[in-house]
């Protein structure tokens, strides 16, 4: 038993949990599933396991993103980054749902899974079915050699390394990294974008290991507050746009592992319905880091104000605008707007981390929930 508890120490690197251990691990791992992928010159990028050109894109009239969990979360970002980049129609489908529900899938469709362990048993019969109906297919896991891998026609891996804990961080972040890539990717192949911008974006990308890293300095506030609205048993994210993909992830973090109700809104849609809930020092996490849609956001701030709710913001690091409107902020470093779902996500992270420390959960194995779930 002490043996085993020595290696478990030893595996844990010094960190009390695998969750904070691979928190920490993201800028490796966002850093290794970027290198190699990007050309010198900034001018593309290259996934030489592909090889697809403009025929085979041209072959698509639409793109399906499947998945479960924290991966699907990923897949909505893709749908948002193919779509902005490659002007291909996407539906993000949770794989539970596309499988039952006859999903209309030929041979111009193009079937992208997204799957951390490559095992997950919807996501592998969700595949199945869109070969069946043929479609082409494309894997996204961090698992070589894994069922998916071996059943999608092609696959782009994360370099994540192992993820142990239960609740999903390293694999996510790599998950988004993937996505833009391929977004990035197949703007150039079909010339959807201008090169400026694709180049733009690289070197916005190749900054964003060091400034994962940064956000990862200062745990402190976020232990603060974990401390002082752990014990709540409800938490509500808004964001819009890209900032709303990352509140549904950051809410399934929080009650994966702390167990307390959390819900993500797109922050248009609260006042058809949740704004209901919103009373006296409920806390709200609002992401405002798009600036494309940051005076919605910020109306939708005042709203929830109104009612005498809690709300901490997430902003990018030039906003001198929400800390007006909210009682707290976290700051992530300044970059693109597209590229910010990979920074905004860690305080959010870390904040279902230390919620979840405070009311003395299990962290790396939260009750109920099985790291990679291969029955139905
Ligand atoms: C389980 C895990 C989640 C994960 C989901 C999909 O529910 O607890 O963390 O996101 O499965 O897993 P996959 O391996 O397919 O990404």
């Amino acid at each position: 038993f002490e043996v085993n508890w020595n290696a478990e120490a030893a595996e844990k690197g010094g960190y009390e949990h695998f969750m904070l251990k691979e928190i920490h691990e993201q800028p490796k791992a966002v850093r290794a599933t970027i290198s190699s992928r990007i050309a010198k010159d900034n001018s593309a990028v290259v996934l030489d396991e592909l090889k697809w050109n403009k025929d085979f894109l041209n072959s698509f009239n639409r793109i399906f993103i499947v998945a479960c969990g924290t991966a699907y979360h990923a897949g909505l970002v893709g749908k948002y980054y193919i779509e902005k980049m490659a002007r291909i129609p996407v539906e993000c489908d949770i794989a539970s749902e596309f499988r039952y529900r006859s999903p209309i899938v030929d041979e111009n469709t193009l079937m992208i899974v997204v799957s951390q362990s490559g095992e997950t048993s919807d996501t592998l019969a969700a595949l199945k079915e869109a070969k069946r109906l043929g479609a082409k297919t494309l894997a996204v896991t961090n698992v070589v050699g894994s069922s998916i891998a071996r059943e999608a026609d092609q696959v782009v891996y994360t370099w994540a390394g192992p993820e142990i804990a239960v609740a999903s961080t390293k694999a996510y972040t790599t998950q988004l990294i993937v996505m833009l890539l391929l977004g990035l990717y197949m703007a150039g192949i079909r010339e959807t974008m201008p090169q400026e911008r694709i180049t733009e974006l690289i070197r916005g990308l190749r900054e964003i290991p060091t400034q994962i890293g940064q956000t990862l300095e200062d745990e402190d506030p976020i232990k603060t507050f974990a401390k002082q609205y752990g014990f709540n048993e409800d938490v509500f994210f808004i964001g819009r746009s890209l900032d709303y993909a990352v509140a549904l992830e950051g809410s399934l973090k929080l009650k994966e592992i702390s167990y307390i109700h959390a819900e993500a809104y797109a922050a248009g849609e609260l006042k058809h319905g949740t704004l209901a809930l919103i009373v006296d020092s409920i806390p709200v996490i609002a992401l405002a880091t798009q600036k494309s849609v940051y005076e919605k956001t910020l109306s939708n701030i005042k709203e929830v104000k109104a009612r005498d709710a809690v709300v901490i913001g997430i902003a990018s690091a030039d906003d001198t605008e929400l800390e007006k409107y909210v009682d707290h902020v976290i700051k992530v470093p300044e970059t693109d707007e597209l590229l910010i779902p990979l920074l905004a996500v860690v305080p959010l992270q870390l904040l279902a981390y230390y919620a979840a420390i405070t009311r003395g959960c299990d962290v790396d194995k939260p009750r109920n929930l099985a790291k990679s779930v291969t029955v139905e």
